[in-house]
């Protein structure tokens, strides 16, 4: 086999940025910004090719895992940190990453390297010893659910009990809490030392019990795992209902990123966000995005929080833009470059640990019809692209959504609740509680809403059958709002005065006027992901319009 292990890092990269197929995108976006000169974690891409060679032998061949041990001395050496060491511990995150876009299909394990040797150390080094606890339960529940196929679950059930031994510390009366409530009254954030160092054992405990077997406490023993179960999840379920969706092929196979981990839980001088250098709905020229503090990245997509927007727009104070000024700035002048350089509008992940920022991740941006045409028509203007590239940047087969109807404007209608805007269209259906019975139901012709909490991946197959998606938790670069987005469905997300319960398939919404409202499963609501409104019943629907930018 050729070279199949790329480094990047100190502004160089082995690999070639242009070459997509063999880096994936997210390895092929990792370099570029190197080769750039943007603050990115060093790190290395093994390549699509592996992934077609591990899925055919099962294993990795031996010359790649000789070029592995190679890439990773290089990483230790521009970090200074070494990987299993006792002082100074090097901790990776092993990414998936495709040729195409294939959001949250496939799987991502961060904190890997933490043993108990490991984390005893970092503790010290960082003399932060909640933010390295934090780090391991979430390492564990990755690296149990991803490599070791535990339901993920098992283990956030531990987390959720020690919220609710929080909550009695408080005096909170947890018996009239929901666990949604729960998790608004004590998010991840204000749990502490002495109970994450519980929830590890009791998430070992579980590992133990499930496989037979300890934990893996042996770093290279983890990373080994971590590789396969990436390089596997290019053949799950819900990866393979994706590629069939958008026609990937299913040779193509997932490139796989080993980096080396930077913090954005290590307190509130740390945060994690995802922006886009255009609004992602509108195609409005104006940085967009959210972020957390005190968190790491999957939280902001996985809607565990709602997160905060990014620009100050005058009535939030809560901005990246007031909280953390100057890596604002930063984050916008890298914005910038990246546009100017892809000549497309991009969307990106980054990172921030004790107020410095990082990259992660940048990629051409899903967007909505009417962002595209937009975004294309004003680069035009910009400078940016010609008037034929221009015509290219709006894919034929998605116009159609910009002639979905909209809600007639003179229909009587009653709102139920307000949220996010996540992804324009009107959409009427049943509410349906889960994905399979979005699925059932849809495939029979009957128009169904999927309602849940969030969406994860596993629910893929239900939002493809629904005809609108409506959440409860989850901003606009939730899984449900990216996933919408991209397939061009209406979505409703973080409404946060519905609480959803999936035991009784009812929704309860508590309404600013008049008293909290109470749908079952098989109801009819309407969604306008335009205004983010949601309406009881049908309400009529009138064809579109088209706006100024297509003359
Ligand atoms: N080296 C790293 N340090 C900190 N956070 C990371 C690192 N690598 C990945 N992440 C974060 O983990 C999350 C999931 O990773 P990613 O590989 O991008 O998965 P996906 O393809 O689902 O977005 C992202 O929010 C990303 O920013
Ligand atoms: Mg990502």
């Amino acid at each position: 086999m050729a070279k199949s292990v790329f480094f990047f890092g100190e502004g160089r990269s082995d690999g070639d940025p242009k070459r997509r197929d063999l880096l994936g995108g997210k390895g092929a976006g990792l370099a570029e910004m190197t080769s750039l000169g943007l603050p990115v974690p060093p790190g290395f891409t093994i390549s699509t090719e592996v992934c077609n060679a591990f899925s055919g032998e099962g294993k990795l061949p031996a010359e790649v895992i000789a070029e592995i041990d190679a890439a990773l001395k290089e990483v230790e050496k521009a970090t200074g940190a070494r990987f299993g060491d006792a002082e100074n511990p090097l901790l990776l995150s092993v990414r998936s990453g495709a040729r195409a876009s294939m959001p949250g299909m496939m799987d991502t394990i961060l904190n890997l390297g933490l043993t108990e040797r490991t984390c005893a150390g970092l503790a010290k080094r960082t003399n932060n010893r909640r933010f390295v606890l934090d780090a391991y339960r979430r390492f564990v529940t990755m690296f149990g659910d991803v490599g070791l196929g535990i339901k993920r679950a098992l283990f956030e059930e531990v987390l959720d009990q020690a919220r609710g031994r929080v909550a009695l510390t408080r005096g909170i009366d947890v018996t009239r809490l929901n666990l949604e409530e729960l998790k608004k009254k004590v998010p991840d954030s204000e749990i502490g030392e002495a109970e994450l160092e519980g929830i590890v054992r009791a998430q070992k405990e579980i590992v133990a019990r499930e496989t037979g077997r300890p934990f893996p406490d042996d770093p290279h023993e983890q990373l080994t795992l971590a590789i396969a179960a990436v390089f596997g999840s290019w053949n799950n379920h819900r990866a393979l209902v994706y590629r069939r969706m958008h026609d990937i092929p299913d040779s193509w196979g997932t490139a796989c990123n080993i980096q080396a981990m930077v913090f954005g839980n290590m307190g509130d001088t740390s945060a994690t966000g995802v922006a886009f250098t255009r609004d992602p709905s509108t195609g409005a020229r104006k940085l967009y995005g959210e972020w957390l503090p005190n968190a790491q990245g999957e939280d902001v997509v996985a809607g565990i929080r709602t997160p905060m927007p990014l620009a100050n727009d005058g009535k939030d104070d809560n901005s990246l833009e007031a909280k953390m000024p100057a890596a604002y700035r930063t984050l916008v002048d890298i914005a910038n470059k990246l546009e100017l350089h892809f000549r497309d509008m991009q969307d990106l992940e980054f990172t921030i640990q004790d107020t410095k920022l990082y990259m992660l991740q940048c990629r051409a941006a899903k967007r909505t019809s009417r962002a595209a045409v937009r975004a294309a028509v004003e680069m035009v203007g910009e400078k940016l692209i010609t008037e034929s590239e221009a015509v290219l940047r709006v894919d034929p087969s998605s116009l159609d959504q910009l002639l979905h109807p909209t809600l007639d404007p003179k229909a009587e209608k009653t709102l139920l609740a307000r949220g996010l805007p996540a992804s324009p269209g009107a959409a009427q259906g049943h509410v349906v509680f889960s994905a399979d019975e979005a699925e059932k139901i849809g495939s029979q012709g009957k128009p169904v809403i999927l309602v849940r909490i969030e969406t994860s991946p596993e629910d893929i197959h239900g939002m493809k059958a629904a005809r609108g998606i409506l959440t409860a938790r989850g901003g606009m670069t939730s899984h449900a709002a990216v996933v919408a987005r991209g397939m061009g469905k209406a979505c409703v997300a973080g409404t946060s005065q519905i609480a959803i319960s999936y035991s009784q398939e009812t929704m309860t919404i508590q309404r600013s006027e008049g008293g909290p409202i109470v749908l079952k499963k098989g109801d009819l609501i309407t969604l306008d992901g335009g205004t983010g409104s949601v309406y009881l019943g049908a309400v009529p629907t009138v064809p579109a319009s088209l706006g100024g930018e297509f003359d």
